[in-house]
């Protein structure tokens, strides 16, 4: 008897709101899980590097969930199905670290509590914005304050997708991070939070004009676009082909479009952006993900 869960990708931040908003995508790592004699993981698509049990985050997460409750002898064999593309700012570790702790309560049979989830994730990574997406679904605000962590789920109209372009150059979070300013000018701080109550309530109201002005940002974007070359000419060339909105996603370097048609002549252009300058790049275009961890037994 195995145990398969599968977990989504999300996108944070969405311009203004910086470390505060995500929101979860269907498209999904996969996990499938069964006691072994031995602990052994393979992965798809075959990632050597990923395939020690000792390393591998998921398996690592897994681990630490059955220390805490004495057992760490048991053996598992591991099928992870690696969908979302890493180090491109969809949030591909949430999904795995979520996986991880979830997978480690079902083999105990444990209730799993919101406290104790963020507990154990936060040792891993500390981006609500993504674990929350990835965990519960949906669109959500977030924040971490302290040993506290504080979320709310918000509406996000159906009639949206998403057309995520990913560049093949990966870019680390912490990399991301590190070109960021330690304090910023109080009218930037101003700037994004007005932003940040204008994108919620555009999407409320369906006033979808909005979204372009509500999804600036001053806080990171700024600072980041120079790790993304051709970041204006893509977000620019969105616009220009029917995007509502646009902005990096999460730490990047993936791109994000918003919009309710053009899909494909949006994908297209920001392809094609990033291929004049010689950088291979593929779109999706993906939907808002309302269930979050999803997790069936055989
Ligand atoms: N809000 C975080 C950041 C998300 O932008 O650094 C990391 O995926």
């Amino acid at each position: 008897m195995g145990i398969n869960i599968k977990v989504p990708a999300s996108t944070a931040n969405l311009g203004a709101g910086f470390d505060t908003l995500g929101i979860a995508l269907n498209l999904y790592n996969e996990f499938y899980i069964e006691e072994s004699e031995e602990d052994e993981i393979i992965t798809i698509p075959k990632n050597s590097e990923f395939e020690n049990p000792e390393k591998n985050l998921f398996f690592r997460v897994l681990k630490d969930v059955l220390k805490m409750y004495g057992e760490e002898h048991r053996r598992f064999k591991v099928k992870q199905i690696n969908r979302i593309p890493i180090s491109r700012g969809l949030g591909s570790s949430a999904s795995v670290i979520v996986g991880g702790i979830v997978a480690g309560f079902k083999i105990l049979d444990k209730n799993l509590d919101d406290k104790t989830f963020f507990d154990i994730a936060y040792r891993y990574e500390n981006h609500p914005d993504n674990l929350i997406p990835a965990y519960k679904g949906g669109f959500i605000t977030a924040l971490k304050d302290g040993d506290k962590t504080y979320y709310q789920k918000l509406f996000f109209p159906d009639e949206i997708k998403f057309i995520v372009v990913i560049p093949d150059f990966e870019l680390s979070t912490e990399e991301a991070r590190k070109v960021l300013p330690e304090n910023i000018p109080l009218k930037d701080a101003i700037f994004n939070i007005q932003r940040v109550a204008l994108f919620i309530s555009a999407l409320q109201n369906r006033k979808y004009e909005l979204l372009k002005v509500a999804m600036e940002d001053r806080l990171h974007q700024p600072y980041r676009k120079k790790l993304i070359p051709e970041f204006d000419n893509v977000i620019r060339n969105a616009y220009s082909n029917g995007a509502l909105g646009v902005s990096l996603s999460g730490a990047g370097s993936s791109i994000v479009a918003l919009a309710k048609e053009n899909f494909d002549a949006i994908g297209k252009a920001m392809v094609d952006t990033f291929s004049k300058v010689g950088i291979k790049a593929e779109y999706k275009i993906l939907e808002k993900d309302d269930r979050g961890v999803y997790l069936t037994e055989d």
